[in-house]
């Protein structure tokens, strides 16, 4: 990877594990704001407000807070009794302890993130939700340490714009899903008249904005990794043209490995 990019990627890991102090400190996550590094305390275009009620009554608080998602994955993926989910860039383990309760005992969960003092905050969660089917893994969503065809359901949540390498991320959900998985995915997305540079002028990468993909390019992405019955639906607009999104589609063969345009956005890393 060049400099660039693994300077905004250590630049993501500090302010994402700055966050997660902030929530052990008895704070709301945040990159010294709302959420997903959002200008604003109570904003209701990330975080916790995006959980009905129902489902913010099964986490513990801290999990809550913790929430820096820019939609609700484990709604859209619909889960069943029985199934393995993986959620990439886990965080503080709000949709891992969802879709833990939602698969049962007989169904796992994985989180995988790179930051380690947000592995920590999600097993504290996970253990005071009571969650004995969860495991956090820590890696890189670029390389997820699983094997190949052993994951049913891959969901995330406002993560995949944070990557600095897209193809590889798509590549691998592909590698790790059996064949006839699916993945329920939120995401920032950008609308197709919007260029990299137009991205990079609403909002920082760090922010989960410079770095989000077009809805084309998301398309062609899914399709070039094996995916099929693909849908990107806009939901909330998050800035001008840009969107919180949720992404489906059905692994129904093979990756050829033929990519998307790598976005490397302006250096717009400053948070929020
Ligand atoms: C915006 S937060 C979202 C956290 C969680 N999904 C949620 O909804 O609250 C992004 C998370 O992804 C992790 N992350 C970002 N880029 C990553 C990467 N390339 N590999 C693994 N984890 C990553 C960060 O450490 C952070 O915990």
């Amino acid at each position: 990877m060049s400099t660039t990019g693994n300077e905004l990627r250590e630049e993501v890991r500090r302010r994402y594990a700055e966050s997660a102090r902030a929530v052990n400190e008895g704070g709301k996550a945040g990159c010294g704001g709302g959420s997903c590094c959002a200008d604003g305390e109570a904003d209701a275009r990330f975080g916790g407000a995006l959980y009905d009620a129902e489902q913010r009554g099964e986490l513990p608080e801290a999990a809550a807070l913790a929430s820096l998602g820019c939609g609700n994955p484990t709604v859209v993926a619909d889960l069943r009794e029985g199934e393995t989910v993986l959620d990439l860039g886990s965080g503080g383990g709000i949709d891992v302890i969802l879709s833990a309760k939602r698969v049962g005992e007989a169904g796992l969960a994985y989180g995988l993130d790179m930051t380690d003092e947000m592995l920590a905050l999600a097993q504290r969660n996970a253990q005071e939700a009571g969650i004995r089917n969860a495991i956090f893994l820590k890696g890189m969503i670029e390389e997820v340490p699983l094997p190949a065809d052993s994951i049913d359901v891959v969901i995330s949540n406002c993560v995949i714009n944070l990557s600095t390498d897209k193809p590889a991320v798509l590549t691998e959900i592909a590698r790790v899903l059996r064949p006839g998985g699916r993945i329920g995915i939120s995401d920032v997305v950008a609308e197709d008249r919007l260029s990299v540079k137009d991205r990079a002028e609403r909002g920082s990468h760090v922010g989960c904005i410079a770095g989000a993909l077009s809805r084309g390019e998301y398309e062609a992405g899914l399709e070039g990794a094996g995916f099929e019955r693909i849908s990107v639906e806009f939901t909330h607009e998050v800035a001008d043209g840009m969107h919180g999104a949720i992404i489906k589609a059905v692994k129904t063969r093979q990756s050829e490995q033929k990519g998307l345009p790598v976005i490397q956005p302006a250096a717009s890393a400053g948070c929020c």
